[in-house]
Protein backbone atom coordinates (compact mmCIF):
# COMPACT_ATOMS: atom_id res chain seq x y z
CA UNK A 1 0.00 0.00 0.00
CA UNK A 2 1.52 3.69 -0.72
CA UNK A 3 0.40 7.02 -0.13
CA UNK A 4 -2.52 8.68 -2.09
CA UNK A 5 -3.83 12.72 -1.65
CA UNK A 6 -3.23 14.62 0.80
CA UNK A 7 -6.44 14.95 3.04
CA UNK A 8 -5.57 17.27 5.24
CA UNK A 9 -2.24 19.35 5.70
CA UNK A 10 -0.22 20.46 8.45
CA UNK A 11 -1.49 23.77 8.52
CA UNK A 12 -5.23 22.93 8.81
CA UNK A 13 -4.69 19.95 11.54
CA UNK A 14 -2.83 22.49 13.56
CA UNK A 15 -5.15 24.97 12.99
CA UNK A 16 -8.41 23.10 13.91
CA UNK A 17 -6.28 21.79 17.07
CA UNK A 18 -5.68 25.00 18.53
CA UNK A 19 -9.25 25.78 17.90
CA UNK A 20 -10.61 22.38 19.71
CA UNK A 21 -8.42 23.62 22.53
CA UNK A 22 -9.40 26.68 22.82
CA UNK A 23 -12.83 25.81 23.00
CA UNK A 24 -12.45 22.50 25.36
CA UNK A 25 -10.38 25.38 27.85
CA UNK A 26 -13.52 27.72 27.61
CA UNK A 27 -15.83 24.72 28.52
CA UNK A 28 -13.90 23.19 31.51
CA UNK A 29 -12.68 26.84 32.94
CA UNK A 30 -12.27 26.36 36.77
CA UNK A 31 -12.02 22.51 36.39
CA UNK A 32 -8.81 20.28 36.09
CA UNK A 33 -9.45 17.76 33.41
CA UNK A 34 -8.12 14.31 32.42
CA UNK A 35 -7.34 13.82 29.25
CA UNK A 36 -7.26 9.87 28.39
CA UNK A 37 -6.10 8.81 25.12
CA UNK A 38 -6.65 5.59 23.20
CA UNK A 39 -3.05 4.04 22.15
CA UNK A 40 -1.99 4.19 19.82
CA UNK A 41 -3.73 6.49 17.32
CA UNK A 42 -4.42 9.88 19.50
CA UNK A 43 -0.92 10.06 20.29
CA UNK A 44 0.05 12.57 18.21
CA UNK A 45 -3.45 14.21 18.56
CA UNK A 46 -3.34 14.33 22.02
CA UNK A 47 0.32 15.77 22.46
CA UNK A 48 -0.76 18.60 20.41
CA UNK A 49 -4.12 18.95 21.89
CA UNK A 50 -2.44 18.96 25.43
CA UNK A 51 -0.44 21.69 24.31
CA UNK A 52 -3.41 23.87 23.19
CA UNK A 53 -5.36 23.96 26.96
CA UNK A 54 -5.32 26.48 29.07
CA UNK A 55 -6.69 24.58 32.08
CA UNK A 56 -4.70 21.87 34.79
CA UNK A 57 -4.53 18.61 32.91
CA UNK A 58 -3.69 15.46 33.57
CA UNK A 59 -3.19 12.58 31.11
CA UNK A 60 -3.62 8.77 30.99
CA UNK A 61 -3.70 7.02 28.35
CA UNK A 62 -6.06 2.73 27.56
CA UNK A 63 -5.23 0.72 24.59
CA UNK A 64 -7.89 -0.90 23.19
CA UNK A 65 -8.62 -4.03 20.57
CA UNK A 66 -10.97 -5.30 18.66
CA UNK A 67 -11.43 -8.99 17.70
CA UNK A 68 -13.74 -10.95 15.23
CA UNK A 69 -14.78 -9.93 12.03
CA UNK A 70 -13.77 -6.41 11.45
CA UNK A 71 -16.61 -5.36 9.52
CA UNK A 72 -19.23 -6.41 11.65
CA UNK A 73 -21.10 -5.15 14.75
CA UNK A 74 -20.72 -8.80 16.47
CA UNK A 75 -17.32 -7.76 16.60
CA UNK A 76 -15.83 -7.70 20.64
CA UNK A 77 -13.22 -4.66 21.49
CA UNK A 78 -11.50 -5.51 24.57
CA UNK A 79 -9.42 -3.23 26.32
CA UNK A 80 -6.01 -4.05 26.21
CA UNK A 81 -3.91 -1.72 28.67
CA UNK A 82 -5.94 -0.05 31.38
CA UNK A 83 -5.80 3.37 33.00
CA UNK A 84 -3.49 4.18 36.08
CA UNK A 85 -5.71 6.79 37.48
CA UNK A 86 -9.07 6.37 39.61
CA UNK A 87 -11.24 8.01 37.27
CA UNK A 88 -14.05 8.87 40.21
CA UNK A 89 -15.20 12.40 40.92
CA UNK A 90 -13.01 13.51 37.86
CA UNK A 91 -13.23 15.03 34.87
CA UNK A 92 -12.60 13.09 31.61
CA UNK A 93 -12.35 13.67 28.24
CA UNK A 94 -11.53 10.48 26.15
CA UNK A 95 -9.47 11.37 23.29
CA UNK A 96 -9.38 9.49 20.10
CA UNK A 97 -7.82 9.57 16.68
CA UNK A 98 -11.37 8.60 14.47
CA UNK A 99 -14.98 7.33 15.14
CA UNK A 100 -15.25 4.88 12.55
CA UNK A 101 -17.60 2.19 12.97
CA UNK A 102 -18.20 3.71 16.86
CA UNK A 103 -17.92 0.48 18.68
CA UNK A 104 -14.53 1.06 20.19
CA UNK A 105 -15.47 4.63 21.66
CA UNK A 106 -18.87 3.38 22.70
CA UNK A 107 -17.54 -0.05 24.52
CA UNK A 108 -14.78 2.65 26.11
CA UNK A 109 -17.32 5.02 27.22
CA UNK A 110 -19.61 2.32 28.79
CA UNK A 111 -16.41 1.20 30.77
CA UNK A 112 -15.45 4.83 32.01
CA UNK A 113 -18.76 5.14 33.07
CA UNK A 114 -19.14 2.84 35.21
CA UNK A 115 -16.05 4.29 37.38
CA UNK A 116 -18.53 6.95 38.22
CA UNK A 117 -16.24 10.70 37.25
CA UNK A 118 -17.52 13.73 37.72
CA UNK A 119 -18.02 13.95 33.89
CA UNK A 120 -17.59 12.02 30.87
CA UNK A 121 -17.24 13.38 26.85
CA UNK A 122 -15.41 12.49 23.56
CA UNK A 123 -13.08 14.45 21.63
CA UNK A 124 -11.91 12.31 17.89
CA UNK A 125 -9.96 14.22 15.56
CA UNK A 126 -11.88 12.60 12.35
CA UNK A 127 -15.16 11.12 12.41
CA UNK A 128 -16.22 9.33 9.86
CA UNK A 129 -20.11 8.81 10.21
CA UNK A 130 -20.50 6.99 6.75
CA UNK A 131 -19.54 3.65 8.32
CA UNK A 132 -21.43 4.14 11.95
CA UNK A 133 -22.83 1.05 13.45
CA UNK A 134 -23.89 2.30 16.56
CA UNK A 135 -25.22 5.40 17.30
CA UNK A 136 -22.48 7.52 19.31
CA UNK A 137 -21.16 10.77 18.49
CA UNK A 138 -18.04 12.82 20.12
CA UNK A 139 -18.39 16.00 21.61
CA UNK A 140 -15.99 17.43 20.11
CA UNK A 141 -14.75 16.51 16.48
CA UNK A 142 -11.90 18.12 14.36
CA UNK A 143 -12.90 17.14 11.05
CA UNK A 144 -15.53 14.79 9.22
CA UNK A 145 -14.22 12.85 6.63
CA UNK A 146 -15.51 10.24 3.26
CA UNK A 147 -15.53 6.92 3.99
CA UNK A 148 -11.85 6.51 2.61
CA UNK A 149 -9.35 4.56 4.39
CA UNK A 150 -6.56 7.76 5.79
CA UNK A 151 -2.69 7.69 7.93
CA UNK A 152 -1.07 9.70 9.36
CA UNK A 153 -0.72 12.26 12.80
CA UNK A 154 -1.08 9.03 14.22
CA UNK A 155 -3.10 7.08 12.37
CA UNK A 156 -1.54 3.84 10.77
CA UNK A 157 -2.11 0.86 8.50
CA UNK A 158 -0.22 -1.63 9.80
CA UNK A 159 1.37 0.02 11.98
CA UNK A 160 2.86 2.54 9.46
CA UNK A 161 2.88 6.53 8.51
CA UNK A 162 1.88 6.83 11.60
CA UNK A 163 4.43 9.78 12.40
CA UNK A 164 3.81 11.71 9.06
CA UNK A 165 2.67 15.68 9.80
CA UNK A 166 -0.09 15.59 7.19
CA UNK A 167 -2.96 13.04 6.92
CA UNK A 168 -3.44 11.36 3.83
CA UNK A 169 -5.04 8.82 1.71
CA UNK A 170 -4.04 5.43 1.47
CA UNK A 171 -3.72 4.71 -2.26
CA UNK A 172 -3.54 0.86 -3.40
P1 LIG B 1 -14.22 1.99 15.30
O1 LIG B 1 -14.29 1.09 16.51
O2 LIG B 1 -14.67 1.27 14.05
O3 LIG B 1 -14.91 3.30 15.49
O4 LIG B 1 -12.72 2.24 14.96
C1 LIG B 1 -11.90 2.91 15.72
C2 LIG B 1 -10.46 2.57 15.41
O5 LIG B 1 -10.25 1.97 14.12
C3 LIG B 1 -9.70 3.84 15.41
O6 LIG B 1 -9.25 4.18 16.70
C4 LIG B 1 -8.57 3.53 14.46
O7 LIG B 1 -7.50 2.94 15.17
C5 LIG B 1 -9.12 2.51 13.50
N1 LIG B 1 -9.50 3.16 12.22
C6 LIG B 1 -10.73 3.33 11.71
N2 LIG B 1 -10.70 3.96 10.52
C7 LIG B 1 -9.39 4.21 10.27
C8 LIG B 1 -8.70 4.87 9.18
O8 LIG B 1 -9.26 5.37 8.20
N3 LIG B 1 -7.33 4.94 9.32
C9 LIG B 1 -6.66 4.43 10.37
N4 LIG B 1 -7.27 3.82 11.40
C10 LIG B 1 -8.62 3.71 11.35
MG1 LIG C 1 -7.03 3.44 17.14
Amino acid sequence: MSLGRVLLGEREIQDRVRKLGEEISRDYAGCELLLVGVLKGAFIFLADLARCLTIPVRLDFITAASYGESMRSSEKVVILKDLGIDLKDRHVLLVEDIIDTGLTIDMLLGNLAGRNPASLKTCALLDKPDRRMVDVKADYVGFVVPDEYVVGYGLDYQDNYRCLKDIYVLGS
